[in-house]
């Protein structure tokens, strides 16, 4: 099950430039939350931050806390052990060019340990299924490379590669903005799905997107997160000016 995600005081900066000024954030288990707000506001940055991607930067720091259900993810945990427990899927999707498609899918287990042929076979065929992949490439999982397949395929392989280590928080940084109509539909499908059981955290630009996907979102500006509310509400009747600004495209 998915596990509930609590932000306090969260500042972030890139060398001296205060990128996230004083986050503080509870998303709900078991939902998808959108992040929405104009280009360079911080949200990248602030997913980043909860799966200690940020502090990879020579000149990333992080203050604050994020706990992950119970788990102090900067003070309790490693950063290799949070990335087993949340996902993430990127803008322009990612797998490893060279590998197969099964290498691709099973590449996290292997780093975790894993070697049983049984255990492997099934997670990556359940992976597969889970990201709506398995149907379209099942008879080709040693024989093709992640970097054979169409771009809304690799999407939903990186998302398959991301399940099958079986984390409880799902981010997923505009992962269908280079997509096509169909394979985006397909990913918002697959996040639908995927809720019951992960906590999903979705960066997007797109408006409609968040409203289809998301119970909830959050309106970043400058570095601030200006309004966190049920999704509906921050469409139809924002409680800040700016954030009534920015849906009605006023700016960004
Ligand atoms: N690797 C980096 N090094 C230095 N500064 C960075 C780096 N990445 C982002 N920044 C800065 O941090 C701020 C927030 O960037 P971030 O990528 O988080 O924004 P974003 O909301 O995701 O934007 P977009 O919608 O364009 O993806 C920007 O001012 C940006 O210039
Ligand atoms: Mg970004």
């Amino acid at each position: 099950m998915g596990v509930g995600i609590e932000v306090s005081e969260l500042n972030a900066w890139y060398g001296s430039n205060h990128t996230l000024q004083n986050i503080n954030l509870r998303i709900p288990a078991n939902h998808a939350t959108a992040l929405i707000g104009p280009s360079g506001c911080g949200k990248s940055t602030f997913v980043r931050c909860l799966n200690r991607m940020h502090e990879t930067n020579p000149v990333g720091r992080v203050t604050g806390s994020v706990l992950i259900g119970q788990l102090d993810i900067y003070t309790q945990a490693s950063p290799v052990e949070i990335r087993r427990r949340v996902g993430m899927v990127f803008q322009r999707p990612n797998p490893f060019p060279t590998m197969s498609i099964y290498d691709n899918v099973a590449s996290g287990l292997r780093l975790n340990g894993y070697r049983n042929r049984v255990v492997l076979d099934e997670v990556v065929q359940r992976s597969l299924e889970q990201a709506a992949l398995w149907e379209e490439v099942k008879d080709d999982l040693k024989k093709k490379s992640g970097a054979s397949l169409s771009g809304g395929q690799q999407q939903r392989l990186c998302i398959a590669r991301a399940l099958a280590v079986d984390p409880e928080v799902m981010l997923m940084d505009e992962p269908a903005s280079a997509l096509d109509p169909v394979s985006t539909a397909k990913i918002e499908d697959l996040i639908f799905q995927l809720k019951s059981q992960y906590t999903i955290v979705i960066v997007t630009h797109n408006m409609q997107q968040a409203a289809r996907v998301a119970e909830n979102t959050g309106f970043f500006l400058n570095g601030r997160l200006v309004e966190f509310d049920a999704t509906h509400k921050i469409f139809t009747n924002p409680r800040d000016k700016r954030t009534e600004d920015y849906i009605t495209g006023r700016f960004g």
